[in-house]
């Protein structure tokens, strides 16, 4: 089953609160939380006061943060200690990722790898077992709002024969461009959590609706 983790980049921070609750309203599990440190990629977002604060509004919702940052393994358990339920961090900057993978593990979150568009699957292989989730980025990491780059559908369907032909349980989660006349295609291509940001969040009235619709839509993949 698909399931739908918005993303809180598009939200409008003055009414984080409201605009969470009306996304649990509508039924969400997951919320995706994009922090980024202006090294990694060119936008600066938030640190752990919002990751806490999400906790707070949502104290039963699982936290998938995405740390688009250059040194992860400085502030993994600061982000933990914050309320992360996931971490996802970039494998293009952590050489010994697997390394990293079993510190956020040991420190009780669940570890999974974010690649860039760019990134080949096949640099997952060994670790894959040890992975809560691949985060296949399918726009370029930095912004919300982007449009999705082509032919990122046969690196889901590749990475899904990958995980399958294993025995895995692995998810596969996309992030970056989704909408409404691409989001079941990819679900049937094997994304199995699909983070979106203004998807869910562009038209303030309609959050809760959105979050309602776009997840009755993937949950038969
Ligand atoms: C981009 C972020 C995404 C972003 C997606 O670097 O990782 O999570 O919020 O935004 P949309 O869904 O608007 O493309
Ligand atoms: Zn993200």
């Amino acid at each position: 089953m698909a399931i739908l983790a918005p993303s809180i980049l598009s939200c409008d921070f003055s009414r984080l609160k409201e605009q969470l609750l009306m996304a649990q309203e509508g039924g969400v599990e997951m919320i995706h939380i994009d922090v980024m440190d202006g090294h990694f990629v060119p936008n600066i977002t938030f640190g752990t006061l919002i990751v806490d604060a999400v906790r707070k509004i949502l104290p039963k919702a699982f936290l998938d943060v995405h740390l688009m940052i250059q040194n992860p393994q400085d502030c993994y358990l600061d982000f933990i200690n914050a309320g992360a339920d996931n971490i996802s961090f970039h494998l293009e900057v952590v050489p010994d990722f697997d390394f990293l993978i079993n510190l956020i593990q040991k420190a009780g979150a669940k570890a999974s790898l974010a690649v860039a568009p760019g990134t080949p699957v096949h640099m997952l292989d060994q670790v894959l077992p040890k992975l809560y989730l691949v985060l296949l980025m399918t726009v370029n990491p930095g912004f919300g709002g982007q449009k999705i780059i082509p032919g990122m559908d046969q690196k889901i369907i590749q990475l899904r024969k990958k995980i399958k032909s294993r025995g895995l349980n692995t998810l596969i989660e996309i992030d970056g461009g989704i909408h409404e006349n691409n989001i079941e295609y990819l679900a049937s291509c094997g994304a199995s959590v699909i983070a979106a940001g203004s998807l869910v969040f562009s038209d303030e009235n309609k959050i809760t609706q959105k979050v309602r619709e776009i997840s009755d839509k993937i949950k038969r993949f």
